[in-house]
């Protein structure tokens, strides 16, 4: 496949501006080696909290692949204060922050060599991040899975807004699985896309198969948004319990999460919350890593070429 030339395959040293998304104990080694040994780049998670676990994965992904990859530092979730110091010495030149004052890491990071990218999810956001002088933006919108603004705007909105306000890279996140969303990314001014519930349920991530079929089997309105009006607001995969959760605004969401890991890999799927995005509704099969780049690679191109015979 024909490798993409643009701001963020040659800040990266990627050949497809495909990036999978940090997820706490999901983003390791195994997952994103694979991203990155397909083209992409893999991320690592640190958002778990587990740094002496993920010391060792950053060890392991070197053992399985020789490709770029990243690590993500979610600012509410890694109460380590040294957090910097460990990402710098475990050799990363790529960093995307989330969650946080954009400033907080910037300097220390860049003043080490290293690239940094803050997730945005509004405008003001972006602005402030761009202030802070991060290298580029990961845009997201609200339909994706995970921590979000409670007053989320969608990624159709956002993405074109933010990319008409800013000069750095951008990469769109929040319903992105495939090559045509994709392009309407591109379209928008964005240089990358990341691909979180997709990569959730590729055959490389480590999650039980239940959350995998329980994707694969969501349609488009099976995803909540919980602590809609406190922050973190979330976006999770319906279930009984997050249906509950929904409608009683009275009990904190952030307080569901300790189980987790036995929702993640026991497959107890009321024990905790999935976070899962919207897209789910547009996930049909359980695909390797390498099949999703490829696929939405090519279908970039065919949509590409079929636009360019409209006129
Ligand atoms: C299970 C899960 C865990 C996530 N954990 C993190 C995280 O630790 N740090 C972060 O910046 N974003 C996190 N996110 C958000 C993703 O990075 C990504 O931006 C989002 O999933 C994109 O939307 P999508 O699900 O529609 O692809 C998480 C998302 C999911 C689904």
């Amino acid at each position: 496949m024909k490798p993409i030339k643009n701001r963020i395959t040659k800040l990266l040293g990627i050949d497809f501006p495909i990036i999978q998304a940090p997820m706490g104990w999901i983003a390791r080694s195994k997952l994103a080696s694979a991203v990155s040994n397909s083209g992409g780049l893999g991320i690592i998670e640190t958002s778990s909290g587990e740094l002496k676990k993920i010391k060792e994965e950053i060890k392991i992904m070197r053992s399985l692949t020789d490709k770029p990859f990243g690590v993500n530092i979610a600012q509410a979730f890694v109460k380590d204060p040294d957090i910097v110091k460990f990402i710098i010495d475990q050799g990363i030149k790529f960093v995307t922050t989330s969650a946080g004052d954009p400033a907080r890491y910037c300097e220390e990071l860049k003043l080490a060599g290293l690239k940094v990218f803050h997730v945005v999810p509004t405008l003001k956001a972006a602005l402030k991040a761009v202030e802070a002088g991060v290298d580029g933006l990961v845009v997201e919108g609200f339909e994706g899975g995970g921590f979000k603004n409670p007053k989320g705007v969608s990624t159709m909105v956002l993405l074109p807004l933010v990319c008409s306000k800013v000069n750095v890279p951008v990469i769109a996140a929040g319903g992105f699985i495939d090559g045509r969303t994709m392009l309407a990314a591109f379209s928008m001014g964005a240089e990358g896309i990341q691909m979180g519930t997709r990569m959730v349920s590729s055959k490389e991530s480590p999650v039980h198969k239940n959350w995998k079929e329980a994707i694969i089997q969501a349609d488009d309105q099976d995803t909540v948004i919980l602590n809609r009006f406190s922050s973190p607001a979330l976006r999770a995969l319906r279930t009984d319990k997050t249906e509950r959760l929904e409608k009683d605004d009275t009990i904190n969401a952030m307080t569901e999460f300790k189980d987790i890991q036995d929702l993640y890999f026991k497959g107890k799927m009321e024990s905790s919350i999935a976070l899962t995005g919207q897209v789910a509704g547009r996930i049909e099969e359980e695909e390797s890593v390498q099949t999703i780049i490829n696929k939405t690679m090519k279908e970039f191109y065919d949509c590409l070429e079929k636009l360019k015979k409209l006129s």
